[in-house]
């Protein structure tokens, strides 16, 4: 159901530069393309980490147990194929356990799974959401490897799946309930006993958090008359939390879940667009929705309760280990439409959190707490996030040192001490910065990116690596830059200066340029990626991204699966793995018919590996498209047809279902190595 994802249209109608305008300057100054061989510019966008690895300090306590790369970490498995079947595929040695399905019972009284779709709003409340994204495992009793919470994200829902034949006519309150408690979080107690995992079925740990679950708003936005609503005149309190995307994890033992794309949500019955600037800037919906909440739920209908978006597109912390705890909406952290957040510690032990805005031409940030961490000191730890400055990424083609391509700076948002901030009246006080926190960006200069995905920490070095996974709206190119569209995506790495996360500059690199070599097998032509790539490795459209203890990264795909034309050869979406000394890329892992692949998270033992699986069976771009009957749409074909795309992960559950799969290596070890 693409109407949902509009993130590739661009709503930042600032002047503001193109990151690649930047890397075009930068690789003309070097002039690499006129030195006349495209290898010469692929070697040089995959310059390797060696230089850099090793030489910093540990400042990391919660990554896990690796030990510094001198070299890179070992990458011992074989590598797969790529594939366009209906299944999961795994390197020799590996097994794969379906775990958690959409719609799975939750807890010991849920009701049970219906495969025709007819399950109730009020049965999706006590069942598994859809769409699985990010996730995090917390370990119980102590650093269990066997026992744990699983926490995930249930980023959207799709209507075609939703719901039985009868879809969306007619269209009622429950079909909005049920969609509404689709979304969220789940929290999974969950057990390995005799080497298979089970939801451990009448755990008090057991929660679903959905659209409807009251949360606290929390920060310098709390209580702003923008955050007010009719029915919370307080402006601090709030139902629900929505287009759960990826997620982060605190050192103090929480959960972060990112808002992503909640304005999809917002719109209105009135037939009028009354759209403030604000709401443009986030790309709410003149009119009517495809979720079409607004007819059921006024808070939902932008004319009848103007503020209510205001009160998305935030990091929301939840405490997995106390289920009666109030998830809280940290506002110091600004309102983007928040892909992930990976923290990072200052040398003198502040928090940082980095965070992207998955939209085309949206930006890059960092937040950095006012307060110090103190390992034990949890209850206070827990206020970090209320009080500390947000900064947004500008990138130029400075000179690097060693082999990294340019320089940035972290512009401060803040209204009293950034004079264009101070100057501008759409901006009354803090709170409002961070409210239209984009619009603040582009007052300030921000660099223009492919979309944001996922941030990731080297465990050892503190690299910091972001997926820019595509942005078919870009039209800026000159000589040094071919692509007229980036359709594969790359991975953008930098290091903040004096390998301090408080810095205010950094050096910056692209690690990967991902590319096709066997639809474009010229190596000159940009579009074959850079020098990692291969026919091999190919892929498109990195989005999850993560490094495990040992610092191998993973990076997970949300891309075309059409396998054909500029993506001939590539398949289905799926996993590969990165040593990020020698920039190493091996293919671990590939997803369904027409998944995306998501979420990624490890037992503190590295032995056991949770990704999701997300859409399998989304219709857009599949290869195999059938056409429907004339008079019917896409979305009505699949209702009456539910297994016409995928059957994945069983035929017998009716329809195709967004799952947890968890992989293991069959001798035991540690996967990856
Ligand atoms: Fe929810 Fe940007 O992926
Ligand atoms: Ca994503
Ligand atoms: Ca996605
Ligand atoms: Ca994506």
């Amino acid at each position: 159901m693409s109407y949902f994802d509009q993130d590739d249209l661009p709503s930042n109608l600032s002047d503001n530069e193109h990151f690649q305008q930047i890397v075009d300057r930068t690789v003309s100054r070097r002039g690499f393309l006129k030195s006349g061989v495209g290898l010469g510019a692929a070697a040089f966008l995959a310059a390797p980490l060696a230089a850099n690895a090793g030489k910093h300090a540990h400042q990391h306590m919660d990554h896990g147990r690796g030990h510094g790369p001198k070299k890179g970490p070992r990458i011992g498995f074989t590598p797969i194929g790529t594939s366009s079947a209906d299944t999961i595929v795994v390197p020799e040695g590996y097994q794969a356990q379906v775990f958690a399905r959409w719609g799975d019972p939750l807890f010991i009284d849920s009701p049970a799974w219906r495969p025709d779709g007819t399950n109730t709003g009020a049965d999706q409340a006590r069942q598994i959401g859809d769409n699985h994204d990010g996730m995090h495992f917390f370990p119980l009793r102590g650093k269990s490897d066997k026992e744990g919470l699983l926490v995930m994200n249930h980023e959207y829902t799709n209507y075609e799946y939703l719901f039985g034949a009868e879809f969306m006519t007619p269209w009622t309150a429950d079909k909005v309930l049920k969609a509404q408690n689709a979304h969220g979080i789940s929290v999974l107690h969950v057990r390995q006993h005799k080497g298979k995992w089970d939801i451990v079925r009448n755990s008090k740990y057991n929660r679903r958090i959905t659209g409807n679950t009251p949360m606290q708003i929390s920060g310098p936005a709390a209580g702003h008359s923008l955050m007010r609503t009719k029915a919370d005149p307080s402006g601090k309190r709030v139902l629900g939390t929505l287009n759960n995307c990826a997620n982060g994890f605190t050192p103090w033992g929480t959960y972060l879940t990112c808002e992503e794309n909640f304005n999809g949500y917002f719109g209105t019955t009135s037939g009028a667009d009354t759209r403030d600037e604000i709401m443009r800037r986030y790309g709410i919906s003149a009119r009517g929705t495809g979720y079409r909440w607004e007819e059921f739920d006024e808070r939902f209908d932008y004319a009848k309760e103007p503020n209510e978006s205001n009160r998305f597109g935030w990091v929301v912390e939840i405490d997995p280990y106390d289920p009666r705890s109030t998830p809280v909406k940290r506002t110091a952290l600004g309102r983007i439409k928040h892909e992930n957040c990976a923290y990072a510690f200052t040398r003198d032990r502040r928090v940082v959190v980095y965070m992207g805005d998955d939209q085309a031409n949206d930006y890059i940030y960092k937040f950095v707490s006012d307060g110090r961490f103190v390992p034990g000191k949890d209850a206070q730890n827990r206020r970090l996030l209320d009080n500390g400055k947000l900064y947004v990424a500008k990138f130029s083609d400075g000179a690097a040192s060693g082999d990294f391509m340019g320089t940035g700076e972290w512009l401060l948002l803040d209204k009293r001490a950034n004079a264009t901030l101070a100057a501008d009246g759409r901006f009354a006080d803090q709170a409002e910065v961070l409210i239209k926190t984009r619009l603040a960006a582009d007052a300030v200069g921000a660099t223009k990116m492919d979309r944001p995905e996922w941030i990731t920490v080297h465990p050892d070095t503190n690299e910091v690596y972001c997926t820019l996974t595509n942005n078919s709206s870009r039209s800026v190119t000159d000589d040094a830059n071919p692509r007229t569209q980036n359709r594969f995506g790359q991975i953008i790495r930098w290091r903040e200066a004096g390998n301090d996360a408080a810095a205010m500059r950094f050096e910056w690199d692209l690690f990967v340029v991902a590319g096709n070599p066997i639809a474009y097998p010229d190596r000159s032509d940009l579009r074959s990626g850079s020098a990692a790539i291969t026919a091999d490795n190919t892929f498109n459209s990195p989005d999850g991204i993560g490094f495990d203890a040992d610092g191998r990264l993973w990076i997970q795909t949300d891309g075309s699966y059409s396998n054909s034309g500029v993506y001939a050869g590539q398949g289905n979406n799926q996993m590969l793995c990165a040593d990020p000394v020698s920039g190493e890329i091996k293919r671990f892992l590939v997803g369904p018919s027409g998944c995306e692949i998501t979420g990624l998270t490890f037992t503190p033992d590295g032995k056991t590996m949770f990704i999701n699986v997300q859409h399998p069976g989304e219709a857009s771009g599949h290869p195999n498209s059938p056409t429907p009957p004339a008079g019917q749409s896409m979305d009505q074909f699949i209702a009456a047809n539910p297994l016409a795309f995928s059957q994945w992960p069983e035929a017998s559950g009716g329809r195709p279902r967004s799952a947890t799969v968890i992989v293991t290596k069959k001798d035991g070890g540690v996967i990856g190595t």
